[in-house]
């Protein structure tokens, strides 16, 4: 296949590519901000507007929050559909005062753009909206239909969608899902995602005394809400990195060898990576890699800590409440549901006296691992070479996509993972990144990804 017009258009277009990235990215579309919701509105009238602009049909699908963005281009009779899910919304942006430049005042420094949702998932999702417009552009024909899906909730737990899901059956009905929404395996080597933990997210909220106590006239006599939950916490998970809830293990596979072997050639330092990460150690589970920690076994983390006095000096109180921010990370036969229930029995089990402890389940969602030997995988493959100029190799990803696995058991359809972004790239973290050359060579690989998903 002759690829030479759609270069030149490529090469022709890099800065209007990534003009169209810089203004997607001014756009502070922040899903769990309340006050954001007109930011949240105009980022899906933003990319609505780019696929009207190449042609076609589009349209916002609305519900009980951000709007889901669909287009869709003709039925090629004979030939596969494909659907490209992304999302416009991103993590809120805290600390601030880290970024070196404003995360929605988009930078380019030392070849990356520094923006809030530059890799994750704006710069990323936006490399197949510029590929499949570059193929109008030229006037290729396309050789199978291409579905666009673009939600504003990933960050937040994708509600709209998985309430719309259902009656979406049909219009979103594919053979096979696209999502660019993680990484390569390292600088110059880009791989293919075959694997993605679940999660399941909570609130716990531990309730003591009707008001903040005098600790020194009280304190010794009642249990401290801070204290028991910290107490909790560290029950949940012990010191050889198990999770304690009973029956959390039983639907987690033991890892397969050949799996593990594959994992073993790709290089790997944990040195490096702890340093990378400013750690003076890396620490988890006994008996395993660090990969496979990260890519293939459940973990439990706590995101955040609320209660007691945050102020300036002391205040001696004992606090009438402290609550948490939670989540486990899990392995693909692992529900997020069941693990809800294992959690509510190892609260109620473990509450001491004194103090009610409230589980609130924010959100989840299942994992996912696909067959790396799948024709569409084949394809895939092919373009992701011809994009980045190197055979990608194949990895699992410790982070969740949570409406993944929820859609392709819906749709019944397979789902290709191909990660633009890099490890360092400080998705959620200030000073967010994308490197510019890399969405180029996504963009190169999208246009390759049409042709070759057909045939
Ligand atoms: N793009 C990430 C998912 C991801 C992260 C895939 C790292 C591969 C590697 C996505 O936007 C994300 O951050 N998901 C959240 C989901 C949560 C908020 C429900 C996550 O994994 O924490
Ligand atoms: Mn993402
Ligand atoms: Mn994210």
């Amino acid at each position: 296949m002759e690829f030479s017009a759609l270069d030149r258009y490529l090469e022709q277009n890099r800065q209007s590519h990534l003009d169209e990235l810089l203004e997607l990215l001014r756009i502070a579309s922040i899903s769990a901000d309340p006050s954001k919701s007109a930011e949240m509105s105009q980022a899906a009238a933003w990319v609505k507007s780019r696929f009207v602009a190449m042609g076609l049909h589009s349209e916002l699908i609305d519900g009980d929050g951000p709007s889901l963005v669909y287009a869709e281009t003709p039925k090629v009779p004979g030939a596969p559909t494909v659907l490209v899910y992304g999302h416009y919304d991103v993590q809120p942006c805290d600390p601030l005062n880290l970024w070196t430049t404003p995360p929605f005042e988009p930078a380019i420094r030392d070849g990356n753009i520094y923006a809030r949702g530059a890799t994750d998932d704006k710069g990323q999702m936006l490399t197949h909206v510029q590929s499949l417009a570059a193929w109008m552009a030229t006037g290729r024909k396309l050789p199978l239909q291409v579905k666009f899906l673009i939600e504003g909730e990933e960050e937040k737990g994708s509600e709209v969608l998985s309430h719309a899901l259902p009656g979406l059956k049909e219009k979103l009905a594919c053979d096979v899902i696209v999502i660019s929404d993680s990484s390569q395996y390292a600088p110059g080597q880009p791989a293919i995602t075959y694997g993605l933990r679940g999660i399941a997210y909570f609130e716990l909220r531990v309730q003591g005394p009707k008001a903040d106590l005098h600790s020194g006239s009280f304190g010794g006599a009642v249990t401290n809400p801070a204290l028991a939950l910290a107490r909790l916490l560290t029950d949940i998970k012990n010191e050889d990195g198990k999770i304690q809830l009973e029956g959390f293990y039983d639907s987690v596979k033991p890892l397969q060898e050949a799996e593990r072997t594959m994992w073993k050639g790709l290089q790997f330092s944990d040195e490096a990576f702890a340093k990378q990460l400013g750690v003076s150690a890396l620490t988890g589970e006994q008996g395993f890699t660090t990969l496979e920690r990260r890519w293939a076994r459940p973990t439990f983390d706590v995101h955040g800590l609320m209660g007691g006095y945050q102020g300036e000096g002391g205040k001696t109180i004992i606090p009438s409440w402290a609550a948490a921010k939670i989540s486990f990370r899990l392995v693909p036969d692992q529900d997020p549901q069941t693990v809800a229930k294992q959690l509510q029995d190892f609260v109620t089990s473990h509450t001491p006296p004194g103090v009610t402890i409230e589980v609130i389940d924010l959100h989840g969602g299942s994992g996912v691992v696909v067959d790396p030997n799948s024709p569409f995988m084949k394809g895939a493959m092919k373009a992701v070479e011809e994009g980045f100029g190197k055979v990608p190799v194949l990895i699992r990803e410790g982070g969740s996509i949570p409406i993944v696995a929820d859609m392709v058991k819906q749709l019944g359809c397979d789902v290709l993972l191909l990660g633009w972004g890099l490890d360092d790239d400080g998705a959620h973290s200030p000073n967010e990144k994308f490197n510019l050359e890399d969405y180029y060579r996504g963009i190169r690989a999208s246009s390759r990804l049409w042709q070759h998903l057909a045939s």
